[in-house]
């Protein structure tokens, strides 16, 4: 459990929690009025005016700091909002802090995550540990109690992303996926390995059975059966090397992300369950290692997946929506109000919107303009993108149903459009996240990233599930 956010409450009577006032450049005139005119003078020669991420701790006389200072930059073109404060976060000395002010637009709810996405460093393989500032909240139990838990949801995403592919192969993501389900008394099921065969996986068996730990399906299902049934879908490859069509070096480097796919389902799964959301869950986690060894599968080969569908592989590094096919296909089976899949699926959706905001394909338009909305409020942009069905062409193959790479044009189009093929018809979301920030920012620490998921679980608080799905 995070320990970087707690009621104001429960404060000791020796611990007092120092004010934080973030503010815009435009507010900053009123609010340096409210400073005693030593600190004025220490202020102006510091020059902080509100500028986005400026940070001051404001000594008292003695030299102890009395007040933090934190700028929020102009409202115009604010997309971060409160999550900026994750630029704090990271980089105050450790003790106790609470929001005295802040601007009019900032929706104060969301400050607490914002505080606990900064807070986080991986630092599993390193001999210290950072002791993170504690925000201290007036708010009651309940709220602490959630944006705890979106805040630890978040963390666990990341680690699952950054532990290296050594040390999280197909077994150990099993067992991270076992542990989830077993802290809420989820129901699990296993297939592993042959099994899949037998049980009619063929595609994640491909694509996993080139490698030392076997490929697997690991599902949970949770909540009251009589409430509206929600699958989650990850892509969880635990390292991608191309298979026998490998990736250069560059490309291999950061493959240990592949699981981020599963590491999104797992994580949304952890704040679904942890605020008791009446859902009925149905998790399933598609595990493989994209390996090359005489037994991988080949370009040019053909399989049969559980859908019946023929697929020809027309290149294995595009392994991801052949796991997840076969994956949707059994959510599908059993007739879901909505599918949600996340994966790390294409280079082309970073092509085309970059690492931060994932593209975002449904085969319902009624529900887009919401999602996009509940996106907005939380500070967690998705992206709309098309399912062309044109484009279908680019996956034609002349001697199975289809192939399973359509081309350069359009490569997350065409790797939607494939995995819309294994839905059933059923209402379905997909996210092609990158799982990774190539640089650090505030709130988004270099490394593994949850995207959208924080929209997500809103959105479900709020009803989501309840909403029309006929169009
Ligand atoms: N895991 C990759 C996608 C990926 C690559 C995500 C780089 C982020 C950065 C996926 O399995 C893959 O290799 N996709 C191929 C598909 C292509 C062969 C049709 C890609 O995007 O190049
Ligand atoms: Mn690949
Ligand atoms: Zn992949």
């Amino acid at each position: 459990m995070s320990e970087i956010l707690q009621a104001l409450s429960d404060l000791k009577p020796d611990e007092v929690a120092i004010p934080i006032h973030i503010c815009r450049p435009e507010g900053w005139a009123k609010l340096q009025t409210l400073l005693s005119d030593f600190q004025q003078t220490f202020v102006k020669a510091r020059n902080f005016t509100g500028e986005a991420g400026q940070r001051l701790r404001l000594p008292d006389v003695n030299g102890v700091i009395e007040q933090v200072l934190f700028g929020a930059g102009s409202q115009k073109n604010d997309v971060l909002g409160p999550i900026r404060l994750g630029g704090l976060s990271a980089h105050l000395p450790k003790g106790f802090y609470r929001v005295e002010t802040l601007p009019e637009d900032w929706d104060a709810d969301l400050c607490p995550v914002g505080w606990g996405l900064g807070a986080y460093k991986f630092e599993v393989y390193l001999p210290e540990e950072t002791h993170f500032p504690v925000l201290c909240l007036d708010m009651d139990a309940k709220a602490v109690a959630e944006a705890v838990s979106l805040t630890d949801a978040v963390h666990y995403g990341r680690d699952l992303i950054n532990l290296p592919a050594g040390d999280l192969g197909p077994a150990a993501l099993h067992q991270a996926t076992l542990d989830l389900a077993q802290k809420f008394d989820a129901e699990v099921s296993e297939i592993i390995g042959e099994a899949l065969l037998k049980q009619n996986y063929p595609m994640i068996h491909a694509v996993g059975r080139a490698a030392h730990e076997a490929p697997r399906l690991i599902e949970f299902e949770w909540g009251n059966p009589e409430h509206p049934r929600l699958a989650l879908v990850g892509k969880g490859i635990t390292f991608d090397t191309g298979g026998l069509n490998i990736k250069g070096a560059s490309g291999a480097r950061i493959m240990k992300k592949d699981r981020g796919g599963a590491a999104h389902a797992l994580a949304l799964a952890e704040m679904i369950m942890a605020n008791d959301l009446p859902i009925r869950l149905h998790c399933l986690v598609a595990i493989a290692e994209n390996a090359i060894s005489a037994g991988a599968y080949r370009p040019g080969d053909i399989l049969t997946s559980r859908e019946g569908l023929t697929v020809e592989i027309d290149n294995t590094d595009a392994e991801g929506r052949l796991v997840l096919g076969d994956a949707l296909c059994k959510a599908a089976e059993l007739d879901p109000v909505l599918m949600i899949d996340f994966a790390t699926l294409t280079g082309a959706a970073r092509v085309a919107l970059g690492p931060t905001i994932p593209p975002f394909f449904c085969n319902r338009k009624n529900v887009v303009e919401a999602v996009m909305q509940y996106a907005d409020a939380q500070h967690d942009p998705v992206w709309p993108m098309p399912l062309w069905q044109p484009y279908m062409s680019l996956l034609h193959s002349p001697i199975a149903d289809m192939k399973n790479a359509g081309g350069s044009f359009a490569g997350s189009v065409t790797a939607a459009l494939f995995l819309e093929r294994f839905v059933k018809e059923r209402p379905w979301m997909h996210f092609d996240v990158y799982g990774w920030n190539p640089t650090s920012g505030p709130g988004h620490p270099k490394g593994g990233d949850m995207f959208a998921i924080r929209a997500l679980y809103h959105w479900l608080k709020a009803g989501g599930l309840q909403s029309d799905f006929s169009a």
